[in-house]
């Protein structure tokens, strides 16, 4: 069997930097699945929370990485609607078309996307990838973008346009459709509806621009950072708060005459905003947690005001997304101007940068650090 050498930035053991070490995969994918060879991956806070040990359970040894562009490189037995060459988006929930989530549009929470790529492996459960010791490899949420190639369910890949840039339309494979699903799509926001961000993060201001793309009346941003506060008032926020100088609960209802906001998106993964974010509604508000928090952590809301409010408290997958359908119109969005890719890169590294890029986002710099291959 003929294989492909590669560099992968490999995670081994939480609190310690990731290896970046060679590996190889089979130059020929089995039946139903594609070799992609990566372009770009997008550094995203989830991987960092493998990193430091806030999510358990993650196999050892694991190429992390799941928000990747690249080119098909070959194509399996059974694969008939995708061609040596396309450009894809990869997505990290691949989806197998059949499962009663499948069919009824809702892919993202597919019965084998919770049972393999959740757990790092292919739809067969094998891994495909293996280490220069011969151990075999996970790859993270079945894609490991850290490293030049890999091998996917067919459904992993989709095709956008080839005039869109590698480095943009890798974030459309996390942070671009979180963000702005969680808005367009879990929330369905209308132009009625004023909508607060909490944490304007990659998926944060996604959010910002997902209100704006739809018409939100007001778009109200929140963060610790004055620096990401600036950056969401260019993606779209009429509105800024910083929590650590201003009172969030005072500020929004200075701002909506006491009402509070219709939608609150917590972005970040911490219970404190996530409980923020739902003590800031208007009566028949909905609260989208997108962020993504640390195990174990609970949150404490009040059921009563729950029921006579008529308040939601929803969680948002990938922004409830259909990536078949969204990673295209995204792609098309970016390249007719109406939502901004281009300011999101705010750096682009070599793979063996890639522990510095993750010490930056713990530091809260930069918006997204991409990898380029
Ligand atoms: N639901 C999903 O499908 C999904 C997908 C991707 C990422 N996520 C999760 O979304 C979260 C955000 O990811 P990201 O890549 O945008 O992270 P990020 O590190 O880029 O952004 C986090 C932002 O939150 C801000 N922040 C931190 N603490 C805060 C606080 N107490 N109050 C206000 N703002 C605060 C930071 O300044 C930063 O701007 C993570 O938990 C990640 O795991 C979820
Ligand atoms: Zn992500
Ligand atoms: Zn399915």
């Amino acid at each position: 069997m003929t294989t492909i050498e590669f560099q992968a930035a490999v995670f081994r053991a939480p609190n310690t930097p990731l290896t970046v070490e060679t590996v190889s995969i089979p130059a020929t994918p089995p039946p139903g699945e594609v070799l992609v060879r990566l372009k770009a991956s997008g550094l995203c806070h989830s991987d960092l929370h493998v990193i430091v040990g806030e999510w358990d359970g993650i196999p050892t040894p694991t190429i992390l990485g799941h928000e990747g562009a690249g080119v098909v490189e070959a194509v399996g037995d059974g694969v008939a609607d995708l061609d040596v060459g396309d450009h894809v988006v990869l997505t990290w929930t691949p989806s197998c078309g059949r499962c009663r989530y499948c069919v009824s549009g809702r892919p993202v929470l597919c019965d084998k996307a919770a049972e393999h790529s959740a757990n790092h492996v292919s739809f067969d459960g094998g891994t495909r990838v293996t280490s220069a010791d011969g151990e075999s490899v996970h790859s993270f949420a079945g894609l490991g973008t850290f490293g030049e190639y890999a091998m996917l369910p067919r459904s992993a890949a989709v095709a956008v346009d080839r005039t869109a840039p590698f480095e943009q339309s890798a974030l459309v494979g996390c942070a671009v459709t979180t963000g702005i699903g969680a808005v367009v799509n879990t929330a369905a926001v209308r132009p009625t509806d004023t909508v607060l961000v909490i944490g304007c993060g990659g998926v944060g201001l996604n959010a910002v621009q997902g209100a704006r793309l739809v018409g939100s009346r007001r778009i109200i941003a929140a963060d610790i950072s004055d620096q990401k506060l600036e950056q969401a008032r260019a993606f779209g926020a009429h509105e800024v708060i910083n929590t650590t100088t201003e009172d969030l609960g005072e500020r929004i209802a200075q701002i909506t005459d006491g009402r509070g906001v219709e939608v609150a998106v917590e972005a970040i993964g911490l219970p404190q905003t996530i409980e923020a974010a739902y003590g800031v509604l208007a009566r028949g508000g909905r609260a989208i947690v997108a962020g993504q928090v640390a195990d174990g952590v609970r949150v404490s809301i009040d059921p009563f005001v729950m029921s006579d409010q008529e308040l939601s408290l929803v969680g948002s997958n990938y922004g409830s997304s259909r990536p078949d359908i969204d990673f295209p119109i995204l792609v098309d969005h970016y390249l007719h101007r109406r939502i901004d890719l281009d300011s999101l890169v705010t750096g682009v590294i070599g793979l063996d940068e890639i522990n510095d890029g993750f010490e930056e986002m713990k530091h809260g710099k930069g918006i997204r650090t991409v990898v380029a291959y």
